[in-house]
């Protein structure tokens, strides 16, 4: 089979689709918290996108259609293939073998980070609680995966559709409340989610990790778009992340930087839709 070909794509909500794709190199070496930048064409950009699992020659990615490439990405059906994926890039998540208790949180799209993660916890001997999260039903992903990983499940919605009614954080914040020996919390979500999400581990000194996503471009440390300041020094999230202290991250130049590029990025969106015919075709 050739190379970066897509084994199996599919829709998990009108906006989250999830593909298996053959990457074997890739594959044989991702861990929990690494990503890949998925080139799909010659003409598109780059998208970094986490690695939410392997199996065999495979790797699963689960992302949003949000931006030109997201939405071009969603278009493609098995069979067709991609120009490149390159990855495992990042540094994995720090997992501890043996007994902990370690609660993995992942809100909206930031699901897509938690089966693998979940999974490598798990089989290092600790007792995994996930909690996941979503606006509304229909937008939750991955519940059937983390339901059989996981120790303990928690679902939440914003809208109260499914689950428990409201956000992530508040089974998180009873667990805590709770006196229940947490040793590690990941958060994995949108900024603003993982930002106020952390604060409620703050007060418990509980190690807390999130995963940030500012704009990469070459992924390997050598462009600096993806600079982050996290205890007061500058970071590039692509070599020394993308996890980091949740509680010393400056949240505030995150999403600034996130933000730097909305016009050239709606420019790009619309040009895009006008042009849809053509660009919505099996890549070679
Ligand atoms: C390490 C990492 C892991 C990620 N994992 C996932 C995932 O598993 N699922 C998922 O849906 N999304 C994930 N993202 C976000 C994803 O990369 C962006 O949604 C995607 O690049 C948007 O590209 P676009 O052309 O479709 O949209 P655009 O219109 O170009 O951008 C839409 C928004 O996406 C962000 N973005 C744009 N370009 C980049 C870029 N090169 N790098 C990072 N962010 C960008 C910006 O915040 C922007 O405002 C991840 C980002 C990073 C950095
Ligand atoms: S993406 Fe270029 S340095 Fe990180």
């Amino acid at each position: 089979m050739e190379e970066y070909t897509i084994i199996q794509a599919q829709a998990l909500s009108d906006a989250v689709f999830e593909m298996w794709i053959h990457a074997p190199q890739v594959a044989r070496n991702a861990k929990a918290g690494q990503f890949c930048i998925i080139h799909p064409d010659g003409a598109g950009e780059r998208v970094p996108l986490t690695i939410s699992g392997t199996e065999g020659d495979n790797i699963r990615i689960a992302f949003m259609a949000i931006g030109t490439t997201t939405k071009l990405l969603s278009t493609l059906k098995a069979g067709d293939v991609l120009r490149d994926v390159v990855g495992p890039l990042g540094c994995p998540s720090e997992i501890s073998e043996g007994n902990e208790t370690v609660v993995i949180v992942g809100g909206g799209v930031g699901v897509a980070c938690t089966p693998i993660l979940a999974e490598a916890a798990k089989k290092a001997g600790n007792y995994v609680i996930g909690i996941i999260g979503a606006r509304t039903k229909d937008l939750l992903i991955f519940e059937d995966d983390m339901k059989e990983l996981c120790d303990e499940l928690y679902v939440t919605t914003d809208d109260g559709s499914y689950g428990i009614k409201g956000f992530a954080s508040g089974p998180l914040k009873d667990l805590c409340e709770s006196g229940r020996k947490i040793d590690k919390v990941w958060i994995i979500g949108p900024g603003m989610m993982m930002k106020v999400t952390s604060e409620v581990t703050r007060p418990y000194n509980i190690k807390t990790f999130v995963s940030l996503n500012p704009v990469m471009v070459d992924g390997t440390g050598m462009c600096g778009s993806c600079r982050v300041t996290v205890g007061g020094e500058m970071k590039f999230a692509c070599v020394d992340g993308p996890e980091f202290d949740a509680h010393i991250v400056d949240w505030d130049d995150l999403m600034a930087r996130q933000r730097m590029y909305m016009a050239e990025e709606k420019q790009s969106l619309e040009y895009h839709e006008e042009h849809h015919e053509c660009r919505c075709r099996k890549v070679n």
